[in-house]
């Protein structure tokens, strides 16, 4: 393969490897971590929320792409009039069973990895301009000695910068040994994402990639034509996401509500003049209808509670942790916004463990779009700050990325023009409003989804599905 030129930041950041070798079929460092999981230190802080790390002193809380990005790229993309990106999360190769050897898991990982780079050498004016992780970028506790296998080698001919919120798996604790004492949380996710400043990996010398330099855990990045808030939802695997004490339940501070309702606030004037798309990112989805990963009711009311207090609504919220893409489309205050959960990045792809409601179930004030697509891939966005398109694209082993949904939003009227108004599935035979595609937001009963009646009586409530109640209960390796 012949030597190319590739992308230096303006710091002097690197990131994709010059010559790119060929994809691994087995670990260099062989993952045993899945044996914490029965380690008695584990399981005794299995349900506890783990400290959020402050930000590194003196940085800003939001990054600006052009300190990331050569001047001429950036002038491009303001010469297009929009941006477009990358985005999924989960991507971490891990999971060896007798159903899945190591070459399959680490081939799953690098078919999304590979699409996703060869959409950056071959999209022309359309080339993303980075990529966005949503968390749990290394399995299954975030260890320093996997980031080599699971990121950094992954990624190496991907030559765009990668940001990143941490997802459970990177935060969750471990020790040594199966009984050995807590490595702080968060310290590898710190040192890959959140380094001072730009150099090589000490967990991947031999890779070109550049260690990112985020001001923390939580953190903007504010690009041409779009700003993603990214968020930080602690390490619970069951139990959903956590973004503050949540009224005192959790011991943890309420600096993310302050950080969120800080920046909607900032950005509302430019979102109002229509100069950008507004996205927020956390890794537990507020929404979700697989059974295993719930929705996250107290998450949702943090988020809804700081959009309330800055009069700012996202135009679209990224989510993972579900190892599927589901698509809803949430109506706040007469506005549609896509919520869209994308933890389909190469670890085990998980079928909902019950049945899910059907493409057009209405609950609340969002509506199931598409039946759940249980595939490896990634998004593909694309905003100029008027319009925003997210496409979803699957990445199989040994066959060509597929687009196999996409929604397009007005960002001035608040509705969606493409990719809506999947027909409910009500009984009611409901005159057909208009031929328009305007899906009214109208906050009927919902056919009740899903969840089949609970069998005994006595026993635990189980999930309404998709709506956001309790946070969600799942199985391990999220
Ligand atoms: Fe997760």
């Amino acid at each position: 393969m012949p030597t190319k030129v590739n992308l230096a930041g303006p710091k002097g950041q690197l990131y994709a490897d010059p010559v790119p070798t060929t994809d691994e079929d087995a670990f260099q460092v062989n993952n045993t971590s899945a044996a914490y999981y029965k380690s008695p230190y584990y399981l005794a802080n299995m349900k506890l929320v783990q400290p959020i790390p402050p930000p590194r002193a003196g940085a800003p809380s939001h990054l600006d792409l052009a300190d990331y990005l050569p001047a001429d790229m950036i002038a491009a993309i303001n010469s297009a009039g929009s941006i477009t990106f990358h985005s999924t999360g989960d991507t971490g190769a891990a999971k060896v069973s007798a159903q899945q050897s190591a070459a399959t898991a680490l081939a799953d990982e690098a078919s999304v990895a590979d699409a996703m780079a060869a959409d950056v050498r071959t999209s022309g004016a359309n080339t993303p301009a980075f990529f966005f992780h949503l968390g749990d970028v290394v399995y299954n506790f975030g260890e320093a000695q996997y980031y080599y296998d699971q990121f950094y080698e992954p990624y190496r001919a991907y030559d765009r910068p990668i940001f990143a919120i941490p997802g459970n798996h990177d935060g969750m604790v471990f020790g040594a040994s199966s009984s050995a004492p807590q490595v702080p949380t968060l310290t590898a996710f710190l040192n890959n994402f959140c380094a001072a400043s730009p150099a090589p990996s000490p967990e991947a010398p031999t890779i070109a990639r550049s260690v990112m330099t985020q001001p923390g855990v939580y953190f903007t990045l504010d690009a041409p034509f779009v700003s993603i808030i990214g968020l930080y939802s602690n390490v619970l695997d069951t139990g959903g996401g956590i973004i503050s004490s949540q009224g005192g339940k959790y011991p943890i501070p309420d600096v993310q509500l302050a950080f969120l309702t800080a920046e909607l606030t900032r950005l509302k004037p430019q979102r109002q003049a229509g100069q950008r798309a507004i996205i927020i990112a956390v890794h537990h989805p507020p929404l979700s209808c697989d059974v295993k990963t719930g929705g996250s009711g107290g998450l949702m009311q943090d988020i809804d509670s700081c959009c309330k207090n800055a009069g700012l609504w996202p135009d679209l919220l990224l989510s993972g942790h579900a190892h599927l893409y589901q698509r809803f489309t949430r109506t706040v205050n007469g506005r549609q916004a896509p919520y869209i959960v994308c933890g389909s990045g190469g670890f085990a792809a998980t079928a909902p463990m019950t049945g899910t409601p059907p493409a057009g179930t209405v609950v609340g004030d969002h509506k199931l779009e598409i039946a759940p697509i249980i595939q490896f891939g990634y998004l593909t966005i694309t905003t100029n700050g008027k319009t925003l398109t997210a496409s979803f694209n699957s990445a199989p082993r040994n066959a060509p990325a597929k687009q196999l949904d996409s929604v397009t939003v007005n960002l001035v009227k608040g509705v969606l023009t493409a990719g809506g108004s999947a027909p409910a599935p009500a009984p009611a035979p409901k005159p057909a409003p208009k031929p328009a595609p305007k899906p009214k937001p109208t906050p009927k009963p919902a056919p009740k989804p899903v969840q089949k009646p609970v069998r005994k009586p006595a026993q635990k409530p189980k999930r309404p599905v998709p709506k956001p109640a309790k946070g969600g209960a799942k199985n391990k390796a999220r």
